[in-house]
């Protein structure tokens, strides 16, 4: 059971903003925040190598974190920036070790984030593989079935979100992986955990995917630019990351290396490591919490939203799935105005725009989405605030 009150008492951001952007980047707990600003000192007073040697074993202890979040050993665990970065450094070794060839399929999920599916149409241009979409089943969310009967040897990688970063649905990344070794699939499988650790629980034992990328700013509430990765056993066997550097492997002799071990070789050297203890921290206090009990205040608030904002003339709540998340989405007449009306009132909200989730957008041809996504820390009072702001912009 949540403390709301202690949660508030904990974020100071709370005494300032309605914050219904935590799709976006959440308000972080002060523990976040005087966890990085400790870091800073330290490397301010004592230099930012000899601060890293003082704080290894707590940067080891972030591996712990992920892992414990995640359900993974700390092997495979590697931190990085974002959670596009985490999901290239996948993609990449794919792509490095074991190339795509004409007639190979790659195939994404009907809302698809727009940085996964980039890169995929840029391979499919420069080897003659084909990018194909998953077609979803009647509550928007992945139809596993009809995965299930579009495999073949030739599909090779297999790449979906958990939950998108617009329209409400959580697909079922635990089926769709079940579904992949009941075909002896050799496709590899990347789940964009990013929107959803932090407020769903994420059991990477569970979806057996290769590649797990997630960031750290969303509704883990950890600071911009972290991430991390989680890749599989058959990704350390199989694969070599591209490009390596001097912490991914050692340069043996002049013309050999040897690769780090575990997942260390997805990693860089240099990292921001005042940043990564803070993204530890935030894991931490969301595992004190509960990711269970985060979910379910999270839901409840999210309900709330769609319930209240259903019942205005102008509005549509878009969102779909039978299993929904606390990404809440609508159409209005113009979006843009509404996020900035609501933004003067002090409530934070996002605009969610069509370059970002082509295949999905181009259903309804929405031109674009005010996206309101609460966490656990937010009250119903602010929700329901949120929801009156928004009938009368639109009135
Ligand atoms: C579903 C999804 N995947 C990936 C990303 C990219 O995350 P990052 O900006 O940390 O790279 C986002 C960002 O909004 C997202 O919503």
């Amino acid at each position: 059971m949540i403390n709301v009150e202690a949660l508030r008492a904990s974020t100071p951001g709370c005494a300032h903003v309605t914050h219904l952007n935590n799709a976006g980047c959440a308000l972080p707990p002060a523990i976040v925040t005087d966890t990085m600003v400790s870091h800073l000192r330290l490397e301010e007073a004592i230099g930012g190598y000899e601060a890293y040697s003082q704080a290894r074993d707590r940067v080891a202890g972030v591996y712990a974190s992920v892992g414990a979040l995640v359900n993974a050993p700390i092997e495979r665990v590697a931190l990085v920036e974002s959670a596009t970065v985490a999901w290239d450094r996948g993609l990449q070794a794919i792509a490095f070790s074991d190339p795509l060839e004409p007639g190979d399929r790659m195939l994404v999920s009907g809302s698809e984030y727009a940085s996964n599916v980039l890169p995929l149409l840029q391979l499919a241009r420069r080897t003659g593989a084909s990018v194909e979409v998953i077609p979803d089943g009647d509550d928007g969310s992945v139809d596993v079935e009809a995965l299930g009967d579009m495999l073949d040897e030739r599909v090779r990688i297999v790449s979906v979100n958990h939950a998108p970063s617009q329209n409400g649905l959580v697909n079922d990344v635990v089926a769709i992986g079940d579904m992949l070794r009941m075909h002896g699939s050799p496709a590899w499988y990347l789940v964009d955990a990013c929107q959803s650790v932090g407020q769903l629980p994420v059991d990477m034992g569970r979806i057996g995917c290769d590649v797990l990328s997630a960031t750290g700013r969303k509704f883990l509430r950890g600071p911009r630019a972290t991430g991390f990765l989680v890749v599989s056993q058959r990704m350390l066997d199989d694969l070599e990351p591209f490009p390596l550097d001097l912490h991914a492997a050692t340069w043996t002799t002049l013309d050999d290396y040897d690769l780090a071990e575990g997942a260390a070789r997805f990693e860089s050297w240099e990292k921001a490591y005042a940043a990564l203890l803070g993204m530890g921290a935030a894991i931490d206090y969301a595992l004190a919490c509960g990711i269970e009990s985060l979910a379910e205040r999270i839901s409840l608030l999210a309900r709330r939203a769609r319930t209240g904002l259903a019942e205005i003339p102008g509005v549509v709540v878009r969102d779909r799935g039978s299993v929904q998340s606390g990404i809440v989405t609508i159409r209005v007449d113009d979006p843009a105005g509404v996020v900035a009306g609501l933004r003067g009132r002090g409530i934070n909200t996002s605009l969610s725009t069509p370059d970002y989730s082509r295949i999905d957008f181009g259903r309804d041809q929405a031109p674009g989405l005010v996206r309101i996504s609460p966490h656990a820390y937010n009250t119903e009072a602010e929700v329901d605030r949120a929801v009156a702001a928004i009938a009368e912009l639109v009135r």
